[in-house]
């Protein structure tokens, strides 16, 4: 009996501590609504609203999973995330994690180029290879043609796989160095059945001819080539398998100027024969500029601004798209713009600052920005914006 007591006892103190710490989690969250109206933020306490906004964003995650893919588009991703550990404990249970992709959405028709901007680290590449399902999700949606890609099993994707396919930023590591041009453009029409065998070679020096390499080079090897005629080849081994979705991660960035136009021209030509949807990465505006029908701006794993090009160049809504652009030089010289300098160094995205990811570095930031993330929001019809100066 007596032990009875003591358990009852010490489930009620339970009870009570648990009474008492909600009650002061709503004190302070009360606390923290009093200073977003008053702008007072020094009794502001950082870690609920980091809770608060962690479970709005997932029960936003939640909710929106049950709404249909969009019949229009060709990829939807929506709140997609992409973790990597980076310490776990004995058993296997990550302590800390590098968040690369954090919750990003977003939207493509077919036949579109959505360029990707943003500094080095910012996850570009991790985002790119996370919609390929190169890299396993951590969380998110992402519909191919209709189809949740981020669920399936590596046996459900093999044919997915040639439908989305993916142009690295190096062509001289992405090439194997002992088989032929020939051989290299054969071998995924093989494996995937693309046409029957008594019309490979065929096939391939089409393909060939298309990208731009003469027909000799069938039995030449990588190494004799230069980079940009290496790019040529890695962008024909991935229109081998006849693919409707490429990545193209930095295709330009290895390749000298003069040859860059020259690559550039190559896949928007391609596009228009072959109606393909490029996700096109960049951190060069102007050769995003040329080639995309819409971009997206990404910061610290962060979708910060996405829209329609013209909307995006002309009317940048974010401080740090308008800075990044600000850098590009003006083709008008009687057209005088103002360079903004981003000061600072760009945070870690395993230890992203609190509120917005961009406060530490931007020319406008509040005292709001420091402690409550802004929302991404649709602010004029197809452009979004996270942003507090738009509340
Ligand atoms: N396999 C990995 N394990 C741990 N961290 C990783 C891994 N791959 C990328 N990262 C980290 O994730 C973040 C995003 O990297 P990512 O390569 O996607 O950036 P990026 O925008 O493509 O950069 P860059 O312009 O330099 O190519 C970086 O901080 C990077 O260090
Ligand atoms: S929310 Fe604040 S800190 Fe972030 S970009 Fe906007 S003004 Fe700058
Ligand atoms: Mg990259």
């Amino acid at each position: 009996m007596e032990n009875d007591n003591k358990i009852v006892s010490s489930s009620q103190q339970k009870a009570l501590a648990e009474q008492a710490e909600r009650e002061l989690f709503e004190k302070k969250l009360a606390e923290n609504k009093k200073a977003i109206e008053t702008g007072d933020f020094s009794s502001f306490d950082d870690e609920v609203e980091a809770k608060i906004e962690e479970e709005a964003r997932e029960k936003k995650a939640e909710e929106d999973k049950a709404a249909p893919p969009d019949e229009n588009a060709i990829l939807e991703v929506r709140h997609l995330k992409k973790f990597f550990t980076l310490k776990k404990s004995l058993f296997g249970k990550p302590l800390s994690s590098l968040r690369a992709v954090d919750d990003v959405s977003f939207i493509i028709h077919p036949g579109e180029t959505l360029g990707i901007v943003g500094e080095s680290g910012c996850g570009k590449t991790t985002m790119g290879r996370t919609v390929l399902k190169l890299y396993h999700p951590t969380a998110g949606q992402v519909f191919f043609e209709g189809q949740d890609v981020a669920g399936l099993k590596e046996k459900e994707m093999r044919c997915l796989r040639t439908k989305m396919q993916i142009v690295f930023q190096d062509p001289y590591s992405s090439l194997p160095p002992r088989s032929t041009v020939g051989d290299i453009l054969a071998e995924p029409v093989k494996v995937h059945n693309i046409v029957p065998k008594e019309q490979i070679k065929d096939y391939v020096l089409e393909l060939m001819e298309s990208c731009g390499l003469r027909d000799y080079y069938y039995e030449r090897y990588p190494h004799e080539f230069s980079g940009g005629q290496r790019q040529r080849i890695c962008i024909a081994r991935a229109l081998a398998v006849k693919p409707k979705f490429i990545v193209c991660d930095e295709p330009v960035s290895a390749l000298d100027v003069s040859i860059q136009a020259q690559i550039i021209n190559l896949l928007k030509k391609l596009q228009q024969e072959r109606g393909l949807t490029y996700m096109f990465i960049s951190h060069d505006l102007s050769v995003v500029k040329y080639i995309s029908d819409k971009i997206g701006i990404m910061y610290l794993g962060s979708m910060v601004e996405f829209g329609n090009k013209a909307e995006i160049f002309n009317n940048p809504l974010h401080p740090y798209t308008e800075a990044l652009f600000s850098a590009v030089p003006n083709p008008n010289p009687d057209e005088k713009t103002e360079k903004i300098v981003l000061t600072g160094d760009i945070p870690s995205p395993a230890n992203p600052p609190k509120g917005c990811k961009f406060h530490t570095r931007c020319p406008r930031c509040k005292e709001i920005c420091k402690h409550v993330a802004p929302e991404y929001k649709e602010l004029e019809p197809g452009h979004f914006c996270a942003c507090h100066l738009y509340d």
